[in-house]
């Protein structure tokens, strides 16, 4: 791999032991990719490995976290002292909510553990966003920007939405991305890897975001990781759409990337979506698509008793709150089940003056912030049924917690909240 000056003088430790074992991890990472060579980032959407049991094993015994990020982020045994960022870093969604872990049946270790990581994070002048929607929070990279971003629903967003470049980096090359401010120059952050590979005739007039959702399912699934090319598309959808459709074909596949032409920054014609390239497919969304991808959602639950509610993934939006308390505004939360809602800290604050945050606790429900029920694996205890809005978590509970799961609309799901009961349909 070709390095430039600065880069080879981190390499040789001209900036100190923990940048020069960033640099030997970005080289061998970028050479068993075949990267030719690394290119600046400001952009980084990561973090340090936070509060999962192992992580608690470790840092007991090691001590402390710069121990925890040399083994776990600079493949290095040898514990080095960890110093101040040099790319812009957002930290990512954790384990927990600090206000309410005991509620998310978080252990009293877990909790200090995280209390600890969010320290050095600030220590080490991490931003801590705690989110997977950074651009609701002001991180909004501009068009061809380098970025590392980590999770997948951010991922696709910034490819897609912003034809900002990020790979789906993990919190080893975050890790050394966020001290050196570099990353391999490969796959999407070349202009020839983001062209569209299957072409899809979106014959459903989709609207809301549920259907965006089912939408990004149904696609991500035949295309697996590949990039679709959405072309029909009637109404211009807005971010929770985007944010929706995005993370379902993230999950249903691996989605990194889409195009919708006339839409996203990067197709503005099918000729640019495709390059000079043909789609190795074409596909339709019609009505017996969006059919079958609501029915593989939907596959996992049959008891209709509701144990808990999950709205807010990815994190909701400030405008996806305001439309929840519209519905929520005067009613209760049935005694048998919970409504958990998740947004970022940042977006918490604007619901708290709003008056948002009360009418959602006057109702029995709980805004919550920092994790979701998928990656922080909490919920109340004994939950067997859950409702969602979210593509990802219908996707992703049933495996991951054993959970019969619901998918509907925001509304069918506040509904299920206030009544117990899942009466969810497709219209
Ligand atoms: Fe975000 Fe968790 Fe969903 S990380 S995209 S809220 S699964």
């Amino acid at each position: 791999m070709k390095l430039t000056d600065d880069e080879q003088a981190m390499l040789d430790g001209k900036e100190g032991l923990a940048k020069q074992k960033a640099m030997e991890l970005l080289v061998k990472y970028g050479e068993a990719l075949g990267a030719e060579r690394l290119v600046d980032t400001n952009n980084i959407c990561g973090g340090v490995v936070g509060a999962t049991p192992f992580v608690r094993k470790f840092e007991a015994k090691a001590g402390s976290f710069d121990a925890v990020f040399s083994e776990f982020q600079l493949d290095s045994r040898e514990v080095v002292e960890v110093p101040k960022v040099k790319a812009f870093t957002c930290s990512l969604i954790q384990g927990m909510d600090p206000a309410h872990w005991q509620m998310q049946g978080v252990e009293p270790g877990a909790y200090e553990l995280n209390m600890r990581h969010e320290w050095f994070c600030t220590r080490i002048g991490i931003q801590l966003m705690n989110t997977c929607t950074p651009y609701l929070l002001g991180n909004v990279p501009v068009k061809g920007e380098h970025c590392a971003w980590m999770e997948s629903s951010a991922v696709v967003y910034c490819n897609s939405v912003f034809g900002a470049r990020t790979n789906t980096e993990g919190h080893e090359s975050t890790g050394a991305a966020m001290l050196t401010g570099k990353i391999p120059y490969w796959g999407y952050h070349l202009a020839e890897n983001r062209l569209g590979t299957h072409l899809v005739d979106v014959e459903f007039d989709a609207k809301s975001v549920m259907d965006w959702g089912l939408l990004g399912y149904y696609v991500g699934e035949i295309v697996q990781e590949r990039i679709p090319v959405l072309n029909g598309v009637r109404q211009v959808p807005n971010l929770s759409r985007l944010k929706h459709c995005g993370a379902a074909a993230a999950s249903s596949g691996g989605v990194e990337m889409y195009h919708i032409v006339g839409i996203t920054p990067e197709a503005h014609s099918m000729e640019e979506a495709f390059g000079k390239k043909k789609p190795v497919a074409t596909l339709k969304f019609g009505k017996a698509e969006r059919k079958e991808a609501y029915d593989n959602l939907n596959s996992s639950a049959k008891d209709t008793n509701v144990d808990l509610v999950v709205l807010g993934c990815p994190h909701y939006s400030i405008e996806q709150l305001w439309e929840a308390c519209k519905l929520i505004e005067g009613n209760r939360v049935h005694s048998n089940t919970n409504l958990w809602i998740f947004t970022p800290r940042a977006i918490k604050d604007i619901a708290d003056r709003n008056g948002y945050t009360e009418i959602i606790t006057n109702a029995g429900a709980t805004l919550m912030t920092d994790t979701c029920p998928a990656l922080g694996q909490v919920s109340p205890k004994g939950v067997k049924v859950a409702v969602t809005d979210s593509a990802k978590q219908a996707h992703y509970l049933p495996a991951i917690m054993g959970l019969q799961v619901w998918f509907g609309s925001q509304e069918e799901c506040i509904q299920a909240a206030i009544t117990g009961r899942w009466r969810g349909e497709l219209k």
